[in-house]
């Protein structure tokens, strides 16, 4: 496996929306490709940060914070082709260290309760029941 150079980055240039809206529609976050509504997304959390190799984005996190008590990540993904590699882990360690003075939130799937532990968000509890209104269509 080739070593990658990963740069974290909580900026866009120019041709970051779109690839993030492109890897946004392969990880089924998005029903199309759509650049506009993807920097909507980026800017209209707290604070997110892109994951970059060779300039190309292959990962993301986005957070959701008061910067006082409680913030939830909303999203982190990383495209399939560089899995496996510490991205993940190092952009909820980013988000993690960024908003260290409030309780940090994720859900987690039993697959990726690992990744999510080893950046210090670990079950609170294991009868909790995720709960959300469905997606106006
Ligand atoms: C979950 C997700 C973000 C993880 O991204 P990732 O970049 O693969 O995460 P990491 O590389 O940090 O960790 C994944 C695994 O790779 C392993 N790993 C990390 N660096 C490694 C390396 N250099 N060599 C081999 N394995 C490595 C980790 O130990 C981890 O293994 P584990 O799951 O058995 O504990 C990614 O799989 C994804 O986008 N999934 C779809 C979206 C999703 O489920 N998001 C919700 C997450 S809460």
């Amino acid at each position: 496996m080739t070593q990658l150079t990963v740069t974290i980055r909580g900026h866009l240039l120019p041709d970051d929306t779109t690839q993030a809206a492109e890897l946004l529609f392969r990880l089924g976050w998005s029903a199309k490709v759509d650049p506009e509504a993807t920097e909507r997304r980026l800017r209209g959390a707290t604070w997110f940060a892109l994951a970059v190799v060779d300039r190309r984005v292959v990962g993301f996190v986005r957070a959701l914070s008061d910067g006082i008590a409680v913030t939830y990540i909303a999203e982190l993904g990383v495209a399939p082709e560089v899995r496996r590699r510490g991205i993940g882990s190092l952009l909820l360690s980013a988000a993690v260290a960024e908003f260290r003075e409030t309780v940090v939130h994720a859900d987690a799937s039993l697959r990726t309760l690992p990744v999510v532990a080893r950046a210090g968000i670990v079950p609170r509890s294991l009868d909790i029941v995720e709960c959300a209104s469905r997606q106006r269509q």
